[in-house]
């Protein structure tokens, strides 16, 4: 055995890692399984076939690294699609991909990040592997909505490196700040650092600040094309940001961050984007229609603008429904989202959900 070996399989690897990545908490992928899965607001319908089309055309140039004018078609589209220009636009590994980039680059460890509670997960998951300090604003139960307490954002704010916002808003399914430009005015001016606006859920909302950046440069849209455009394992999403924040994000990128299959769905579903409005309209009319049986069964059902809905019960529904194929997310004590699946798989659900409501006596 040579010492450099006896060296390194003494050293203590653990000492290598930064106390804080250390202590963080890994995101909890163990419930990412097949079933009907109305677990994690994906589409229920496979991307349309002239996105599986030009995809598989691509595939035999697998052994080559994509020149970078499939990024900058990428951009150019996604540029029509939202309204701003190319230099706006900064493609990434799906809208994940945007936030940790964000978040690695933008931001240092012991910064302040404020974001609601409930939000979207990985706000905190990648604050809490930099280092970072959370701060919470908590949505206020109104009804069958959620709201925002627009006095304590604007106050966390002011100390805030990064407001992250999902609006509409996930968990809730609840519109936020609705893109209302005094409120995302105020919000930008107050902030010490950015302003991210996610708006994974753009297609179903129908608001959007993202024209906004022109007049607010630390203001920053997330949007994907996970969601409506129903590519969530192509893994392509993009950030709308003042072109001095987009150029620096790709100072630490290289033009085949989006593997190729990714890039090209991107392009090919940006040339024709209009079937994400078609999806977003179907699974519209069937949140409606899923969430009107629901309340029938006697749940309490939150309003939603989103592809999910958020049930309140005091009681167990997820391992009676796993018991029966179905995944749903539970959340707290009490509050469960559901997303909106086919037709049929929401049948299976109401049927699920009013055995195990009968068997429990609350029905
Ligand atoms: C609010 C919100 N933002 C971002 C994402 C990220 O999705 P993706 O990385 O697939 O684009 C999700 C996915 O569920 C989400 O709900």
């Amino acid at each position: 055995m040579g010492e450099g070996r006896l060296i390194a399989s003494t050293r203590n690897v653990k000492d290598l890692i930064k106390p804080y990545l250390a202590r963080a908490k890994p995101y909890d992928f163990t419930d990412v399984k097949e079933g009907i899965r109305l677990h994690l607001n994906e589409s229920p319908y496979s991307p349309p076939q002239f996105v599986l089309d030009a995809v598989r055309s691509w595939l035999e140039k697998g052994n080559r690294y994509p020149t970078p004018d499939l990024m900058e078609r990428f951009r150019s589209l996604a540029a029509d699609y939202v309204g701003v220009e190319p230099s706006n636009i900064y493609p990434s590994p799906g809208g994940d991909g945007g936030i940790r980039q964000l978040f690695y680059n933008f931001l240092s460890p012991g910064d302040d990040v404020v974001i609601n509670n409930p939000s979207y997960s990985m706000y905190e998951v990648y604050s809490s592997a930099m280092g970072m300090r959370i701060l919470k604003v908590n949505l206020k139960e109104d009804g069958d909505r959620w709201k925002e307490d627009v006095n304590e954002l604007l106050r966390l704010a002011k100390q805030a490196r990064i407001v992250a916002i999902d609006d509409p808003n996930n968990p809730t399914g609840s519109p936020l700040l609705e893109a209302k430009e005094e409120l995302i005015g105020s919000l930008c001016e107050e902030t010490k650092g950015l302003v991210l606006i996610d708006e994974a859920y753009y297609e179903f909302s129908n608001y959007t600040v993202a024209k906004m950046i022109h007049n607010y440069p630390n203001l920053i849209a997330l949007r994907t094309m996970s969601k409506a455009f129903s590519m969530a394992a192509m893994r392509v999403g993009y950030l709308v940001a003042d072109r001095e924040i987009v150029n620096a994000l790709l100072k630490v990128s290289t033009p085949f961050d989006i593997a190729l299959p990714g890039i090209v769905a991107g392009i090919a579903a940006l040339e024709a984007p209009s079937y994400a409005k078609r999806v977003a309209n179907e699974v519209s009319e069937n949140r409606e229609r899923l969430k009107d049986s629901l309340r029938r069964l006697g749940l309490k059902v939150y309003d939603s603008v989103t592809n999910f809905l958020l049930v309140k019960y005091k009681g167990d529904l997820l391992t009676p429904l796993i018991n029966r194929g179905i995944i749903i997310r539970k959340y707290g004590t009490d509050l469960y989202r559901i997303t909106v699946g086919r037709e049929g798989e929401n049948q299976k659900l109401l049927t699920a959900l009013g055995e195990i409501l009968e068997n429990s006596g609350s029905k």
